[in-house]
């Protein structure tokens, strides 16, 4: 009997022995026995996947942002059959209008009002009109130059195609369409014809639409003061190369304000702003 316990003692010691120095593997699958996707989620958790790669998902969001600026220029217009791309957003404030997006030729805006400000002719002209909002942006900004000695004159608001087809060819007959091109729009590629933008000058340049008004104490007051009235100086001295016309101190068009005001503090352009 004491032998038969005795056995049974060792064989008790030698099963423990067994299961307490059994192999692990079984126990931790994941380290020993990866499979490709369970090694996938053990290495690179949610967490770890924002915090180590930070640069990539900027820049992911940049490109995205991006894409989203490119399409919403590109939703926003359409080609014509002779290729042209005209924009659909006529009526928007922020509407995008140069020398690669067109106006429809019979666009003309149904709320155009004239302004109550000071023009350098007298009775009514086509030319007199702006949309209402940026007819009464101007007023205010008339108002509040005048408050502070600054006398502007309006010289030129909207203009149709036909009026714009008119101006372009003349100037071309005359100078060549480049020539012409660089101060002249083309028709259905003028602000004009938004009704969101207007020509301004002053007595000391003789009311002209000249560069010297970016001299002028007038032109100095609009360039740094337009922005609180929704407007901008569109086509800068040192953005040629962007917005493809020359420098015109006098033309001002109507964004809104805050878009006026962030083109203004970063100096950028509308094609910028709109990420053209
Ligand atoms: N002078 C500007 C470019 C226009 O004709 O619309
Ligand atoms: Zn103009």
């Amino acid at each position: 009997m004491k032998k038969r316990s005795f056995i049974f003692a060792i064989l008790l010691c030698v099963f423990i022995s067994i299961f307490i120095f059994r192999p692990r593997s079984e126990s931790s699958p994941v380290i020993n026995n990866p499979s490709p996707d369970t090694f996938g989620d053990s290495i690179t958790t949610p967490s770890e996947d924002e915090s180590n790669i930070p640069s990539e998902s900027n820049a992911d969001e940049e490109v995205e942002e991006e894409e989203k600026e490119v399409d919403l220029l590109e939703e926003t217009s359409h080609i014509d059959d002779d290729g042209k791309v005209i924009v659909d957003n006529t009526d928007d404030i922020l509407v995008l209008v140069n020398k690669n997006r067109n106006l429809p030729s019979d666009y003309v805006p149904d709320d155009l009002v004239v302004p109550n400000v000071r023009f350098t002719f007298e009775g009514f002209d086509e030319k007199k009109q702006m949309r209402k909002e940026a007819a009464e942006a101007l007023e205010e900004l008339f108002k509040a130059a005048e408050e502070e000695g600054i006398y502007l004159f309006a010289v030129s608001g909207y203009r149709s195609y036909n009026r714009q087809k008119y101006l372009f060819d003349t100037r071309a007959a005359r100078d060549g369409f480049e020539e012409a091109n660089k101060l002249t729009a083309y028709p259905g590629q003028s602000e004009h014809q938004t009704g969101l933008a207007m020509d301004v000058s002053c007595q000391s340049v003789g009311f002209d639409l000249t560069q010297k008004f970016g001299q002028t104490v007038e032109g100095i007051w609009l360039k740094e003061n337009a922005h609180k009235f929704g407007f901008i100086i569109r086509y800068q001295e040192d953005k040629v190369d962007i917005t493809g016309y020359s420098y015109e101190p006098w033309h001002i068009r109507y964004v809104g304000k805050e878009a006026a005001k962030e083109i203004y503090e970063r100096n950028i352009t509308l094609e910028e702003y709109l990420g053209a």
